[in-house]
């Protein structure tokens, strides 16, 4: 008989680490796939005068790839902020020096002199008020050519001030003529990176552009398949495809399943993950998910079944590259799943109405006319709505 060397205890301590479906990854061992973005963005590091923007959905794993991005050089500084709605740009950059931190060895005085080992930072060094801020700190920079930096910017899609905006991309346009020993990232949630930063085509030589899928099928079984041999679960193929099904790429569901249906397995001192195993992962997932996505999806389906209908129409529905769905392939699904035989008139009513607020904002319209598409407004919608159909 195989032993199995692990208490309850650890494996539920090992779970905790293994599966966090709430929060980015920080430590590099539970960072999986993602290898290609990785790459390109080491390329604008190590290329001059590069710098890179990293945009995609939320919840695709951008902030976890920042992470480890700060994890992945030995031989530079790395920084990361997180910004916030009312940050200036003078703030965020002075919150971002402050996080460089060096020692400074300032010589006594007296008979006996000993020198005192200093820390500072370089935000003491800049004036966020002075009306030169972008060049000072151009020259601070350039004071420590010895050192290389990284200044990563999250949240980036949180900044709605235009000024703060070209700001940026002014700075960046002069880093990549006039300082050489610093890179910087932005991240954030978008579908181009024009949302982002504007339209700067002068940008376009200095800024590379890193797209963040949602993640591959090999991807996420990474996520399962190391996450439970650390626990000693074994799971079939079977219900491991469900779980990729469910997730439809976002990685934060995977982390959901996962985490929920081995904290039954681990109670029960079990090592199986079996069907019965994933439906209560899938209940218990649904009870912890954003309470936005479960109050817009309530509004949403409220009345007859037929909403609840169209809405899982929408989810069994091929997406095309901009995560857009169109209407013929949702009336398809829309007769299977209620075994009816209508056109798509009946449902333009209810189309229409998921893009309102009283419907939750479920839906987004893009385009007019035939070329008429819907998205859900939230991404992850679609693995949510999955998974409750699933629980019902
Ligand atoms: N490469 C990865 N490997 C394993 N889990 C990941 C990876 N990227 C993201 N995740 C998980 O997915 C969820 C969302 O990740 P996060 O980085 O917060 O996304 P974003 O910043 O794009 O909204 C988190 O639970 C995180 O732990
Ligand atoms: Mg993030």
């Amino acid at each position: 008989m195989e032993i199995l060397s692990k208490t309850k205890e650890e494996r539920l301590i090992k779970l905790s680490k293994a599966f966090s479906p709430s929060s980015p990854i920080k430590k590099t061992d539970f960072f999986f796939g993602r290898i290609e973005q990785l790459s390109n963005v080491c390329d604008a590091i190590n290329e001059q005068g590069q710098h890179a923007i990293l945009f995609g959905e939320r919840g695709v794993g951008k902030t976890s790839l920042a992470n480890k991005m700060t994890e992945s050089f030995t031989n530079l500084f790395p920084v990361i902020v997180t910004c916030n709605r009312k940050d200036t740009f003078n703030n965020i950059w002075t919150q971002a020096l402050g996080k460089v931190q060096h020692s400074k060895t300032i010589k006594g005085i007296g008979f006996k002199p000993t020198d005192i080992e200093q820390f500072v930072n370089l935000g003491t060094y800049i004036n966020p008020k002075s009306e030169n801020f972008q060049s000072d700190i151009i020259s601070l920079l350039n004071n420590y050519k010895k050192y290389t930096f990284l200044f990563i910017f999250d949240e980036f899609d949180n900044i709605i001030n235009d000024r703060t905006r070209e700001d940026f991309a002014d700075l960046i346009k002069s880093f990549s003529d006039n300082v050489t020993n610093s890179t910087i990232v932005l991240v954030g949630i978008a579908d181009d990176i024009e949302t982002l930063i504007g339209n700067h085509q002068s940008l376009e030589r200095c800024l590379k552009q890193v797209k963040m899928p949602r993640m591959s099928k090999k991807e996420c079984e990474e996520i399962i398949d190391n996450g439970l041999a650390l626990l000693d679960i074994k799971i079939s193929p079977k219900v491991k495809e469900k779980i990729i099904e469910f997730a439809s790429g976002f990685p934060h569901y995977v982390h959901l399943l996962c985490k929920y249906g081995a904290q039954e397995i681990i109670e029960n001192n079990k090592y199986e993950f079996s069907q019965g195993y994933l439906n209560i992962a899938i209940k218990k997932g649904i009870d912890n998910t954003n309470e936005q996505l479960k109050a817009s999806y309530r509004k949403a389906i409220v009345g007859t079944k037929k909403w609840q209908d169209i809405i899982f129409a929408c989810t069994q529905s091929p997406i095309d590259t901009y995560n857009c769905i169109n209407k013929m392939d949702i009336i398809k699904n829309y007769n299977i799943i209620s075994s009816s035989n209508v056109s798509g008139g009946t449902i333009s009513y209810n189309l229409k109405q998921f893009c309102s607020a009283d419907r939750g904002n479920v839906l987004t319209k893009i385009g007019s006319g035939i070329n008429t598409r819907y998205r859900f407004t939230n991404p992850m919608m679609r693995a949510f709505v999955k998974l409750k159909i699933n629980s019902n």
